[in-house]
């Protein structure tokens, strides 16, 4: 462990924080808090001991200001610091830093974080050190880097943090001031607040209870942190006693009582002013008697009354220019700074130093910075200054503070309160730069702010526009409403010309806020309107494919084959291989894909958009030219033309890449969506159900009904279905209008009515579901798209109406075989045949169901699969042919285990008992079948009793490896060691043991 680690167990700090400046002060009347603290940091040491994890605690402490909180708080860190090994850190919000992003988490963790050797801070930070490290100030966003969705600092933050706690716990998280607390900060404590409870963790939060004109935010963070806290306490105010107490400590026992009555009423028992008037009676050595109690109200508003004139004639103009540069600064005050601002002379400031510490309005920190004595004070200074030298000095300020090399960031927060309406070119450049680099830590509202004020600057009116397009962008990962309206500004003729290249992007990403709120027609419609007056063509090619695209996730359309048939001339036209032809074939994929053409054709296409397999250059997850989107639709396109493999190793990537990005919104939500639904069609049922969840609560964090949620839900239903909850599924689907009229506008995954009409079966309302599925039916056909697997409606509709029509099954059956096999997928023919066999009996069942095994055995849907072997069983049992029958039900059974399909296990064990068979095997198959080659050679080896370091040598691979392969025989066999040859089958270690059928060498 280090020194500075040391320092940081014990908590002594780094002094920026100001505890070493403030003496210890004797707390009165807080006995029931300071017992609280005391209980609190004793339960989190001794459980932290016993071995408790789960043991998170939040204390928050309010009151008036003045009132003791700060005080408090500094009695809880030496509490803290007087246990062995609790890790404190501590942090406050400053009234003036209350826009500074990340201000109070950079003072909470930056000690702790800089204190970690390189390699546990590379374990702490996991694959968040690009998100989380520049939001932390510990390092520079990477060249090129892109905007940070403060979402993805917040995880990134929650992971670090997971990380910390059990390294440094217990961990008593302290944090002042809290109404002060920039946006950044407060976002995330609140959030973490919440999970802290599952760490060992004690948070206290102290902050102004009184004042209602915080804004709503703060009010709704203050709200949410006392719901969470486990005791809360609002400070009252001191005793009569207590004030006499101190009256007496002070001056001594001569007080007289009606002199400490009258004092106590004049500062309403609060402490800071009776310390400020105790102050002012010793230096007016005011004679602490009955007849001089008449003075203490007066003497009580020069001592806190502190308006322009008071602090003139008690600093003088001069000190109180220097404390104006001071209050300005806000905490931890460079002196050379505060001079410069003020454009003092060195011994001057050194003398207005001298004169305002005298006055007690300013102390000195120990690294040499200065400090106000109380942030009263500091924000009483601040306040009495006249607006024009407040403007004009933040103006310095800001130049100041870039001068001096602690950039743009910092000097920010000064330049949004200089003077507008100079419209002066270089400010507005500054800003717009401040803006970008508020966007790269993650910061979106601080990069707002700046580009506000750039608009008020105003800028020149050429480029006004462009302005007022990076605010649009500014808000894309957090506010859809605020970057529709700006964007639709940024584009508006009367706002000033935009670049044509700026006029194609802006578009396109209003397109995509636009579409992601639901509003796809108008996503759509906005993309074609640009595209017909956009000379270039690359500009053009990409606004057209984007209309496409959003034309294509809509739940209706008026011209789907006409569409369709113009996206297929556009990639007829298509010479070059650069991202934008791409783009559009792949979208041509997963268009043919839904029309249900020829799987290979689709596929081709997709395989012509990769390269090797991977996404090529400016086509990626992140790539903001064509959005997620169209790497969406490539990995759709292999979801459901039964390549699920590469479609998940798309959505793995998708997932990092967001999470590196730290893109932790719908993109993140988009991604788990996604190998949700892969995992889904490769009969993964439970990890399916994991991600679309995991998809689903990201997506309700961003705002209610999001289309994300829909998709999520949708696939979810199918799961649950699959799983065998069929009611859960069904509650599911009601509370998310999957039902008539089908709330949402965008249809992305599965096709909403043939879901409601595969429901409705599986509550045997047929009737309900022939309707439904009717509908859906009569759309999709309209529409051109004919895929069975997206939308399964014939089968199913089949199935729905064959009690009453059963002609009309058979024709629906048919078609949905025929559309099948057109489109040509195993797993596609096998799930129609297998819907086929549904509405037949006896002998033709069964050789449907034996063709659909046949072709789901060569597919990767898993589940498909089981479901065919179940029903294969079962229709083979009502055919008489009993043995065959146990044999497709057992492997049935097999299959939906591995699926964690347990409605079917279910069923097909009910199946066998019901009809006297046993509901399990006895034996196991021949456990040798299942032995792959390269477990065969390190089985051969281990019963020769070669050692599994060598059988790695002999081979060439890793230990691991051989260990992995090892345990798997040894669980196939059902044996260890010893019995292996035996359950082998094969004399005990002779050399060479071959695959049984194959005859041994020896014999
Ligand atoms: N319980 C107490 N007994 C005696 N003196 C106290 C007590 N609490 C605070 N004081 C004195 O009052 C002064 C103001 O207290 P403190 O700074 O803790 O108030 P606060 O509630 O944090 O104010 P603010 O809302 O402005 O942050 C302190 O400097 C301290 O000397
Ligand atoms: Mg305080």
């Amino acid at each position: 462990m280090t020194e500075q680690d040391n320092e940081l167990r014990t908590g002594s700090g780094s002094g920026r924080d100001g505890d070493s400046t403030s003496p210890r002060v004797r707390l009165r009347d807080r006995d029931a808090e300071l017992r609280s603290v005391e209980t609190a940091v004793d339960k989190l040491c001794c459980e932290f001991a016993a071995g408790g994890t789960e043991i998170g605690e939040l204390l928050a402490f309010s009151g008036r200001p003045g009132i003791g909180k700060t005080s408090l708080l500094h009695e809880v860190r030496r509490v803290a610091k007087l246990r062995d090994r609790a890790t404190v850190l501590f942090a406050r919000g400053g009234e003036r830093q209350f826009n500074e992003p990340y201000h109070v988490l950079r003072q909470l963790l930056q000690p702790l974080l800089t204190s970690l050797e390189p390699d546990e801070f590379r374990q702490v930070m996991g694959t968040w050190e690009e998100v989380v490290g520049p939001a932390m100030g510990l390092k520079r966003p990477k060249a090129g880097a892109r905007r940070l969705d403060p979402q993805g600092v917040r995880d990134g933050l929650d992971y670090v943090l997971t990380q910390l706690a059990p390294r440094r716990a217990p961990l008593v998280m302290i944090v002042d001031d809290l109404h002060w607390g920039d946006h950044e900060s407060l976002s995330w404590l609140t959030q973490f607040a919440v999970r802290s409870r599952e760490l060992p963790v004690l948070l206290v939060f102290a902050f102004r209870e009184d004042e209602n004109d915080w804004p709503t935010e703060i009010q709704q963070h203050r709200k949410a942190v006392l719901g969470l806290a486990t005791s809360k306490h609002e400070l009252n105010r001191l005793s009569l006693v207590s004030v006499t107490d101190m009256i007496r400590a002070e001056l001594g026992d001569k007080a007289e009582d009606a002199f400490c009555y009258e004092f106590w009423n004049v500062v309403n028992g609060n402490p800071f002013e009776a310390v400020a008037l105790l102050d002012q009676v010793r230096d007016q050595d005011l004679e602490p008697v009955e007849e001089n109690s008449q003075q203490l109200r007066e003497l009580a508003v020069d001592a806190t009354g502190m308006t322009l004139k008071s602090w003139i004639d008690r600093l003088g103009s001069g000190t109180l220019r220097f404390a104006w540069a001071c209050a300005m600064l806000g905490t931890d005050i460079r002196v050379d700074l505060a001079t410069r601002i003020c454009a003092q002379t060195t011994e001057g400031a050194r003398d207005a130093i001298k004169q305002l510490r005298k006055q007690r309005v300013l102390t000195q920190t120990p690294n040499g910075n200065l400090e106000f004595v109380h942030p009263l004070i500091g924000s009483s200074i601040y306040n009495t200054m006249p607006e024009a030298t407040r403007t004009g000095m933040h103006g310095v300020a800001a130049a100041e503070i870039e001068n001096a090399g602690l950039g743009l960031l910092a000097a920010s927060r000064h330049l949004v309160e200089t003077f507008s309406g100079e419209g002066d070119d270089k400010t507005v450049r500054k800003l717009r730069r401040a803006a970008v680099e508020h966007l790269l830590i993650g910061a979106p509202e601080a990069a707002q702010r700046c580009l506000h004020r750039a608009l008020n600057e105003p800028p020149a009116d050429d480029i006004r526009a462009e302005v007022l397009y990076e605010l649009g962008c500014s808000a894309l990962l957090t506010d859809p409403v605020a970057t529709v309206n700006q964007l639709k500004l940024a584009l508006d003729p009367d706002e000033g010309p935009l670049r044509p290249e700026l006029r194609v992007d802006a578009t396109f990403r209003l397109s995509e806020v636009l579409a992601h709120s639901g509003e796809l027609r108008q996503a759509a419609v906005v993309c074609q309107d640009e595209a017909e007056q956009t000379a270039d063509p690359v500009g053009r090619l990409r606004l057209q494919a984007a209309s496409f695209m959003w034309h294509a996730f809509r739940k209706s359309e008026d011209d789907g084959p006409g569409r369709s048939t113009r996206l297929g001339l556009m990639c007829d036209g298509l010479s070059t291989r650069d991202a934008a032809d791409r783009a559009v074939l792949a979208m041509r994929a997963w268009d043919l894909t839904l029309r249900g053409a020829p799987s290979a054709e689709a596929l081709t296409y997709a395989d012509s958009v990769l390269d090797a397999g991977r996404l090529p250059k400016g086509l990626g997850w992140t790539n903001s030219t064509w959005g997620f989107e169209l790497p969406s639709m490539l990995g759709l396109t292999y979801t459901y033309n039964d390549r699920i493999a590469q479609a998940e190793r798309l959505f793995a990537d998708a997932i990092i890449q967001f999470e590196v990005a730290g893109w932790s919104g719908a993109h993140r939500g988009f991604a788990y969506f996604l190998m949700g639904l892969a995992r889904f069609r490769r009969g993964l049922l439970a990890e399916a159900e994991d991600f679309l969840r995991r998809a689903l609560r990201l997506s309700e964090r961003i705002g209610p009904k999001l289309p994300l949620a829909w998709d999520a839900v949708g696939v979810l239903v199918d799961t649950l279905l699959a799983r065998g909850r069929t009611e859960e599924a069904w509650e599911l689907a009601v509370k998310f209008g999957f039902h008539p009229p089908y709330h949402a506008t965008a249809m992305v995954l599965p096709d909403a009515p043939s879901l409601y009409g595969k429901l409705l079966i599986a509550k045997k309302r047929y009737a309900g579901a022939a309707a439904a599925l009717t509908e859906a039916g009569a759309q999709l056909e309209a529409r051109g798209w004919h895929n069975t697997v997206w939308a399964p409606w014939a089968g199913h509709l089949a199935i729905a109406i064959a009690a009453d029509e059963p002609d009309r099954a058979r024709e629906y059956a048919h078609k949905a075989v025929h559309d099948a096999r057109t489109f040509g997928t195993a797993s596609a023919i096998g799930t129609a045949l297998r819907l086929n066999a549904q509405i037949e009996d006896g002998q033709q069942a069964v050789e449907l169901l034996e063709q659909a095994v046949m072709y789901l055995g060569q597919s990767p849907a898993g589940y498909e699969h089981a479901v065919a072997l179940v029903d294969l069983g079962a229709a083979l049992r009502r055919v008489g042919r009993l043995e065959d029958a146990q044999e497709y039900l057992y492997q049935g059974i097999e299959l939906a285990q591995h699926c964690s399909a347990e409605g079917l296990v279910e069923q097909a064990r009910r199946e066998l008992a019901n009809y006297g068979l046993r509901p399990n095997r006895l034996g196991l198959r021949d456990f040798r079948e299942t032995l792959s080659q390269p477990e065969w050679e390190v089985a051969n080896l281990a019963v020769q009793g070669v050692p599994p370091q060598r059988i790695a040598d002999e081979l060439g691979v890793h230990l691991s490896l051989v260990n992995r392969r090892l345990a798997a025989v040894y669980r196939k066999a059902g044996s260890g060691p010893d019995g292996l040859a035996s359950a082998l089958g094969l004399p005990t270690q002779p050399r060479g043991a071959t695959r049984p059928g194959a005859e041994p060498e020896e014999e």
